[in-house]
């Protein structure tokens, strides 16, 4: 067996224990709501008993650190450079949820060399055995980290507001991820959270209007997950420092957020490839990364 085969080996019986549930908060432009919802959703699941990690792969300004207040010392490449252990680069948030830093990492992964993946996913492996759910904080935008992590993940997220470019640019994502060959949306949960609408019902259209044209040119079913509504709760939150459900837990955007996380967790008996696990995604990753270098 050569070392791909042996790691992808390794991963696979890592599997046969339980896995994490692997989610990609993504969209196609910036300023939507992903890093909001990523660690409000993450905070929800953690109070129904989930053990969550966010993993932030999102380097635009307002991300997890900022919004939670905290300050990671270690990223996802000290691993490596600076011999550490998963656990050791994981900082702790409120309700108990992990924090992972990609810092520049993600770009890196596409030199390291067999050994350093190889410690990269044995790690990774760690993950998947201490947390229940792992939400990828991707960044906006058909950058090819982005499309690799939306790719590789089993489970997407999806946020649109009803800004024309934000619906425009979710169209464009999903139009690059299906000229790529490797990308079976079959295989995939695409949900749809449409952030800041003015109603339940504007969130519905939105979502119609996007799934009619991406079944029909893009042969790609999405799921409508619900909406959040516009709360200017939201964005004191943030500067708060603090999730919007911790801060304001019965303003509007809260209370939507906990029946979003409700739903999310409910329809975890589904049979979709959604327990392939974190360290999968990583190695996958990876291997795209490799051969687009
Ligand atoms: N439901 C909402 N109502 C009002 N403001 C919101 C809502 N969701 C997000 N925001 C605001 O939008 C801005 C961008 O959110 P953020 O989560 O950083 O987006 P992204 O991660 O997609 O770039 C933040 O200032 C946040 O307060
Ligand atoms: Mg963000």
């Amino acid at each position: 067996m050569d070392q791909a085969t042996i790691l992808r080996e390794k991963v696979k019986s890592s599997q046969e224990a339980s896995n994490a549930r692997v989610i990609a908060v993504t969209s196609g432009k910036g300023g939507v709501g992903k890093t909001s919802l990523s660690v409000n959703l993450g905070m929800e699941m953690a109070k129904l008993g989930k053990k969550v990690v966010i993993f932030d792969a999102d380097f635009g300004l307002a991300n997890v650190e900022v919004m939670l207040g905290i300050r990671p010392t270690y990223n996802l490449l000290d691993l490596i450079h600076k011999n550490k252990t998963m656990p050791e680069i994981i900082t702790q948030g409120p309700m108990g949820i992990g924090f992972v830093s990609g810092g520049s990492g993600v770009s890196e992964l596409a030199s390291l060399d067999k050994n350093s993946i190889k410690l990269l996913i044995s790690e990774m492996i760690k993950l998947d055995k201490m947390y229940d759910v792992v939400i990828i904080d991707t960044g906006a935008g058909i950058t090819d980290s982005v499309m690799e992590f939306v790719m590789v993940s089993p489970e997407v997220l999806l946020v649109v507001t009803p800004e024309p470019t934000s619906i425009t640019d979710a169209y464009s994502l999903l139009k690059v991820l299906r000229r790529k060959g490797e990308f079976n949306p079959l295989y995939k949960t695409i949900n749809v959270i449409s952030n800041r609408v003015e109603n339940e019902n504007e969130g519905k259209e939105i979502f119609s209007k996007m799934n009619t044209v991406s079944s029909k040119f893009l042969n790609t079913k999405l799921e409508y997950l619900g909406s959040v509504p516009q709360d200017k709760n939201a964005s004191m939150a943030i500067i708060e420092q603090k999730p919007v459900v911790v801060a304001y837990p019965n303003s509007p955007a809260s209370k939507a957020i906990v029946g979003l996380a409700e739903k999310i967790l409910n329809c975890e008996h589904e049979d979709y490839k959604k327990k392939d696990g974190i360290a999968k995604v990583f190695l996958d990753f990876i291997k795209f990364k490799k051969r687009s270098k």
